[in-house]
């Protein structure tokens, strides 16, 4: 499980303020010679700061931009040199985040101030698509048994971290879509079952299975979700109408 991406700035701020402390800040220069979006006269104080706020925010190393000859030597980073495509890409970003501010989000709201950063969309995260997105597109490419694997995994790796929603929407939404959009009943009833598991008090989650479970026959399935209902929210009407309407 991560520790959540706020936590892991002070940790990383810590390595990095020894890091550059230590004998490999003589190996960060103090002068830059390819830079196109920062100022080029930029202080090391500030660009460090930005650099170590890239890192954090998509949860990555120095190296997942920079070039570094050597495996796991710091010495041997080539800071300049620009042939790793996240370094390219993360100047792009950089001129995006800097047009929302300075324009955008100050005629959309009519006030300056508001900010985006890095991290708002990230997340901690390199690819900043939100879970129902990454479990969707996984069970189109691999099968919904897949998307269930990379949804566990996720969850071991990443709960509580902030940087996905766990919440019971996500997986109660990627069942909506597998069963109205894709017509895949099977994998709906699949995802459902998780969804149970991961919440078992989840009104709203037992009421979706119970629904689901009739229209693709099982009617028992949708008696024992509806009952489930009803003991987390004894009033709920759409959970005493499924039970009239299958004990006819
Ligand atoms: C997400 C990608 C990304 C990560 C991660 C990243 N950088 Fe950078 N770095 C850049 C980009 C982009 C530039 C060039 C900015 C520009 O063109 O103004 C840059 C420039 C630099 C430069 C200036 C090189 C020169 O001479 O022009 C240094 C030094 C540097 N980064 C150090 C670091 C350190 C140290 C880390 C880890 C704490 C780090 N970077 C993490 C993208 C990244
Ligand atoms: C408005 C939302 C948003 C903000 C703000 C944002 N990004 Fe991104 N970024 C994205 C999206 C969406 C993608 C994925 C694009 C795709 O599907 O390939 C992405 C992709 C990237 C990638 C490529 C990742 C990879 O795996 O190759 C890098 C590097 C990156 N962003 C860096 C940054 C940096 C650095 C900042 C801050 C200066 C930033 N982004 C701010 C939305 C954002």
């Amino acid at each position: 499980m991560k520790t959540t991406f706020f936590a892991r700035v002070a940790i990383f701020g810590f390595f990095l303020a020894a890091i550059l402390a230590g004998a490999a800040q003589a190996e960060i220069p103090d002068t830059f010679t390819n830079l196109e979006v920062f100022p080029k006269d930029i202080g090391k104080r500030h660009l460090m700061g930005a650099m170590r706020d890239f890192s954090t925010s998509l949860g990555v190393n120095c190296t997942f931009c920079h070039v570094q000859k050597t495996p796991g030597d710091f010495d041997s980073i080539d800071w300049a040199n620009d042939s790793l495509e996240p370094k390219q890409v993360a100047r792009g970003m950089m001129t995006m985040v800097r047009n929302i501010n300075s324009e955008l989000l100050p005629n959309a709201t009519g006030q300056q101030g508001a900010k985006v950063k890095c991290i708002t969309c990230h997340r901690g995260l390199e690819d900043p698509r939100t879970l129902d997105k990454v479990l969707l597109s996984s069970m189109e490419k691999d099968g919904v048994d897949v998307g269930i694997s990379r949804y566990r995994e996720l969850r071991d790796e990443y709960y509580g971290s902030g940087s996905y929603d766990f919440s019971p929407a996500t997986l109660t939404t990627v069942a909506e879509i597998l069963a109205q959009h894709r017509g895949d009943m099977d994998g709906a009833v699949k995802v459902l079952n998780l969804a149970v598991e991961m919440n078992p008090d989840d009104m709203a989650t037992h009421l979706m299975r119970s629904q689901v479970m009739i229209i693709h026959g099982d009617k028992e399935g949708a008696v024992t979700s509806a009952r489930e209902a009803l003991r987390l929210d004894p009033s709920n009407e759409i959970a005493q109408k499924i039970l009239k309407q299958i004990d006819q």
